[in-house]
């Protein structure tokens, strides 16, 4: 049997870039994403295979299929699940905002999470070396203004990784997660600006950043890999911030 990684919201960003880690350390990658065109362009930079779970993360019947397929294949062993996909918008928390927006962040970054962790939790206590990787952010451990929802919905995966990694440790599972900084990818709105524009867009915020730069997806792949797989085997409950120092400041 192969040893196999699940990585939500593949189809982009902090998730295509992990997702072709692993393919490239050996693993077979399920692809869990809504865009299928951009899974299947993942999917063919993962050489050690991979297959596409077209899914919304709030949509409980396409989870209940897809995950019924996983417990099916009795050529991969689920070894990792990195619950990566996220969304992100700026908002106030003034009456007139309503709840609208603190829901939709809470049901993809936080509750997308815990739905699929729970129908996937037996396959990843078979064999006894299973490891979930959570992808928060620095604004869960220390949010900025208009940001409430997000930073929230991040704070409780953090508070959720650190409960998991206890009750999860008899059956062998680690729990662990990470905290990008600012990364260059298409949830922020400067990523699709031209060079010069996004240049100006990004001065002020490189300034802010101790190590003078934003990240690039691949460095905070690097970080979910060292906590997913075996490199780390007696780490659990761990919360990594990758953010060029951002939260030191
Ligand atoms: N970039 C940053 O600066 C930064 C900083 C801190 C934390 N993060 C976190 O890192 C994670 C990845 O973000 P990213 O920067 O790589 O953004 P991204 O490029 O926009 O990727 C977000 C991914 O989430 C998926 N997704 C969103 N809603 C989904 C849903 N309902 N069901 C299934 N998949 C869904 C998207 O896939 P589809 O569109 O195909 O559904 C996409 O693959 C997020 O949790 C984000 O909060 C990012």
């Amino acid at each position: 049997m192969k040893k196999a990684v699940l990585v939500t919201g593949a189809s982009s960003g902090i998730g295509a870039a992990t997702a072709k880690l692993f393919a490239n350390q050996g693993y077979f990658v399920y692809l869990l994403g809504r865009n299928e065109e951009r899974l299947q362009e993942v999917a063919l930079s993962c050489p050690g295979g991979a297959s596409l779970l077209k899914c919304d993360l709030n949509n409980e019947a396409q989870l209940d299929k897809y995950t019924k397929h996983l417990f099916e294949r009795a050529d991969t062993q689920l070894e990792v699940l990195v619950n990566n996909a996220g969304v992100f918008e700026q908002h106030t928390s003034q009456k007139d905002e309503g709840l609208d927006i603190w829901r939709k962040m809470f049901e993809t970054n936080f509750f997308g999470s815990i739905n699929l962790t729970q129908r996937v939790l037996p396959l990843l206590a078979r064999h006894h070396q299973g490891s979930i990787v959570n992808v928060s952010s620095t604004l869960g451990l220390r949010p900025t203004a208009q940001t409430a929802a997000y930073s929230a919905s991040k704070a409780a995966m953090i508070n959720w990784t650190q409960s998991l990694a206890l009750e999860l440790g008899p059956q062998k599972i680690r729990v662990n997660c990470v905290c990008p900084g600012l990364v260059d990818t298409p949830i922020h709105a400067f990523h699709s600006l031209n060079s010069k524009a996004k240049e100006a867009a990004l001065d002020n915020m490189k300034n802010l950043q101790p190590l003078g730069r934003i990240g690039h997806p691949e460095e905070i792949a690097q970080s979910i890999y060292f906590l997913g797989s075996q490199q780390s085997s007696w780490t659990t409950g761990a919360i990594l911030s990758v953010d060029g120092g951002i939260n030191l400041t």
